[in-house]
């Protein structure tokens, strides 16, 4: 079955492009999972048309065309296909996807909420690729590897990835029915991909990998019936998280990365980043909260997004679900991702909400990989070409009233600086070393030099940890 649906969405131009220039205008009326304009300029019947209506639009299409386009019975795909008299419907979602300069199809459940269809989920349902997915994939250090497992794979959109950089790739889950579909994600790019069935690290007992990822069913819930497995495990609070990083050194070769999408509690009385640091071991980690949620917010979004708002369980859900957190002494809860390396080190944990350029895996990897020296004196230093300086101040003053340095890339990080550290950053042109432009500076200001080390070392170490300023 598969190899013949790889050969009919190849020769139908079934890709991002294709699709994209099929749909015009209609395209981004699609985004927001609305499919009628799609429906209207996808009437010709040839080929495209057919596989966009059956698989973006879930709509019914007439059997004598969908059997045009397979060049075959469609009982020959009971998988695929569900038939009514002469009209067909596809069972599940098939859809392109590309990045950079590779394209793929990825196969999952179909996506729910077409035009603001309200159907329950099978709990066992399987996710195609969403927001979270793509974060991950972009959060992902590009290195190249001889292996890599992806905890969690559901459709497989990790696994495909993986396979680009990894000589090896071992996909889990518990979910038979996201195997499944993850094989024939697979098989439909000629992939190769060793799936697993089971739960965390059970599959890959005694094994090592160079990189491991997951997007894990991290949904902070109480234990309830109707349980959706592709967000929520059964794990207590946000023990899922803690259990993928304390058995991450385990599994992982030395120097390895596992990078984990994650959501975990701000207990009452204790310090959140104090709780993830005893989760990582002694292992150099670093975890950034991208948002932070009140309990409500929380249960909302996640409510919302198994499509029950407005229906008519939503009040005791939600209630049950605000008392669940309020046992558990959860005042909120943190959403965001954390990378472990396999390196003795230390956790920085932080609060970064604010825009950051992706991928942002280039920047983790750099992050990780840059050392700040002993002997910084001796460095000669330049300014990295992403920095710009930003000041403001009063119309007409002598000097701003604020200096900030500004990285345009990675974390966009800014830092705040004196008139002192603006002129030492301007002057890391590679030429004099960091000890001969602080004793130039000393001598300029009338200061003594000990005091601009005291002051000013470690302010030019934290602008070289962050990418500020590199060494020559
Ligand atoms: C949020 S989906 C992620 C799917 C996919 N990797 C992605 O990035 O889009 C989480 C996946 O974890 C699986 N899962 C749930 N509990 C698990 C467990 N205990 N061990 C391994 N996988 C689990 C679910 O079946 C689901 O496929």
């Amino acid at each position: 079955m598969i190899s013949r649906l790889r050969s009919v969405l190849a020769d139908s131009g079934y890709t991002v492009d294709g699709v994209a220039a099929r749909l015009g205008d209609a395209h981004a009326a699609l985004g927001r999972n609305e499919t009628t304009p799609a429906w209207r300029v996808t009437d010709s019947g040839d080929p495209l048309d057919t596989l966009i209506r059956l698989f973006l639009l879930q709509r019914w299409v007439s059997k004598d065309l969908v059997e045009i386009a397979f060049g075959a019975p469609v009982e020959d795909f009971p998988d695929l296909f569900v038939a009514d008299g002469k009209e067909v419907k596809a069972l599940l979602d098939v859809r392109p996807y590309a990045e950079d300069d590779r394209s793929w199809w990825v196969i999952a459940d179909l996506t729910p909420g077409l035009d603001g269809r309200r159907e329950p989920m099978r709990t066992d349902y399987v996710l195609g690729i969403a927001p979270a997915s793509i974060s991950l994939v972009n959060l992902t250090v590009p290195v190249r590897v001889d292996s890599a497992l992806d905890i969690g794979t559901g459709c497989g959109i990790q696994a495909l990835h993986l396979a680009e950089k990894s000589g090896r790739v071992v996909a889990t889950d518990v979910n038979p029915h996201a195997l499944r579909l993850a094989g024939w994600t697979a098989e439909l790019n000629n992939v190769e991909i060793d799936v697993r069935e089971g739960s965390l690290y059970e599959p890959v007992e005694g094994e090592r990998f160079d990189l491991i990822v997951s997007n894990p069913p991290y949904v902070i819930a109480p234990p309830s019936d109707g349980k959706l497995t592709y967000r929520e495990t059964g794990f207590a609070g946000d023990a899922v998280v803690e259990r993928l990083l304390r058995q991450a050194p385990g599994h992982l070769t030395e120097g390895g990365w596992c990078q984990l999408l994650a959501n975990w509690t701000h207990v009452r009385g204790e310090d959140w980043q104090d709780r993830l640091a005893g989760w990582t071991g002694g292992r150099e980690a670093w975890a950034v909260q991208r948002e932070v949620l009140d309990p409500a917010e929380y249960v909302e979004l996640w409510l919302r997004d198994a499509g029950l708002h407005g229906r008519p369980e939503y009040v005791r859900r939600y209630d049950e679900w605000l008392s669940w957190l309020d046992e558990q002494r959860v005042e909120a809860i943190g959403m965001g991702w954390i990378t472990l390396r396999n390196v003795p080190g230390e956790l920085v944990a932080e609060a970064w909400p604010y825009e950051i350029e992706q991928p942002i895996g280039p920047h983790v990897l750099s992050r990780f990989e840059r050392d700040t020296p002993d002997d910084l004196l001796e460095q000669h230093l330049v300014v990295a070409a992403d920095v710009v300086e930003e000041t403001a101040g009063p119309p007409g003053a002598e000097d701003p009233a604020t200096i900030v340095l500004r990285r345009q890339r990675g974390m966009r990080r800014a830092e705040q600086a004196d008139t002192v550290l603006a002129g030492f950053v301007g002057a890391c042109d590679g030429d004099l070393s960091v000890g001969q432009i602080l004793g130039a500076l000393a001598d300029l200001l009338g200061r003594p030099l000990e005091d601009l080390h005291r002051d000013y070392l470690p302010k030019i170490t934290g602008l070289l940890r962050e990418g500020f300023l590199d060494t020559v």
